[in-house]
């Protein structure tokens, strides 16, 4: 039943048991950085950043992340980078992809705020397409920025959607709607965490790595309510080193920013396989590896 829910008094008990299970994908799609660049300044981790990027560099890391997908069991699929689309690497963002209440491939299309990254959409859109999705519109004239803000909660017909930079609130009754499932809505409460990609990572059905200064109270109750177990990232891992930025696999592997000790140490004790890589020239754009791919169902 789609529904949107913003407190702990709406809702429903026993959330995620009652929504439908669904296979984790293990599919990614990515782009090459081949025009990668920070040419402005569309969110505080970009502050100081034009003209500094390191193309050579970016491309071994962008390899590098890659290859620690598939070490993890993750098969990549490419989608070409299109000149003049310097944040097209960030592939979380253009589109959110999933099933529907009849468990058919969709694939909703993004209204993103810069210009610029309204350019990156089209090519989505006929990836997607060609894929066998069935894509659609974001039906109201609403920011809505794909899995940068709307992430599926591992192995369960249920979304987390953040908004407050990005996203609109109001895109998430049409997401609730097209995917037939219910949104539990968190509203992000600083710029340096502008998706909700960048302060939530949720591993596997029971698990959620997250940083709790960056969402308001009533959001970390509901996390804590649906997820048995929430790893609490420390503030300095979760800004500096966007740890929460990282891609879980299969509810058993963790790609993830080198350097994030504890967070790191905290994950591997709790049994998870990390995989550490550095995605320093793609951290002067305000992304790291959740942001470096899609999920494909
Ligand atoms: N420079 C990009 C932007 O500001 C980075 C996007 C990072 N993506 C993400 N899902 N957090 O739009």
């Amino acid at each position: 039943m789609p529904l949107v829910i913003d407190s702990l008094e709406q809702l429903p008990a026993d959330l995620p048991a009652t929504c439908r299970p669904q296979p984790m994908p293990n599919r990614l799609l990515m782009c090459p950085p081949t025009y990668f660049d920070v040419i402005d300044v569309k969110n505080p981790h970009m502050e100081g950043q034009i003209g500094r990027v390191d193309r050579a560099g970016a491309a071994r890391q962008w390899q590098d992340v890659r290859s620690a997908f598939e070490r993890a069991g993750a098969r990549v699929e490419l989608i070409d980078p299109e000149p003049g689309c310097e944040d097209m690497v960030f592939c979380a963002n253009q589109t959110l992809a999933g099933l529907d209440a009849t468990s058919s491939r969709v694939c909703l299309l993004s209204r993103m705020k810069h210009p610029s990254r309204q350019r990156e959409v089209p090519a989505f859109a006929r990836w997607f397409g060609a894929a066998g999705y069935r894509v659609v519109e974001m039906p109201r004239p609403v920011g809505f920025e794909g899995s940068g803000d709307a992430i599926w909660h591992p192995g369960r017909g249920l979304i987390w959607g953040g908004y407050g930079h990005r996203t609109q609130p109001e895109a998430y009754e049409a997401v609730a709607e097209t995917f037939g499932v219910p949104v539990i809505r968190l509203k992000l409460l600083s710029d340096r965490f502008y998706h909700l990609d960048t302060c939530f990572c949720a591993i596997d059905e029971d698990t959620v790595l997250v940083n709790p200064r960056s969402l308001e109270p009533r959001g970390m109750e509901m996390i804590r309510a649906v997820f048995r177990r929430v790893v609490e990232c420390p503030p300095d891992e979760a800004d500096g080193g966007m740890a929460c930025n990282a891609t879980a696999i299969g509810g058993r592997h963790v790609v993830i920013q080198r350097g994030n000790e504890r967070t790191v140490g905290a994950l591997r004790e709790l049994g998870y396989e990390v995989h550490e890589v550095d995605t320093a020239e793609f951290l002067r754009s305000g992304g790291s590896v959740f942001c470096m791919k899609m999920y494909v169902f």
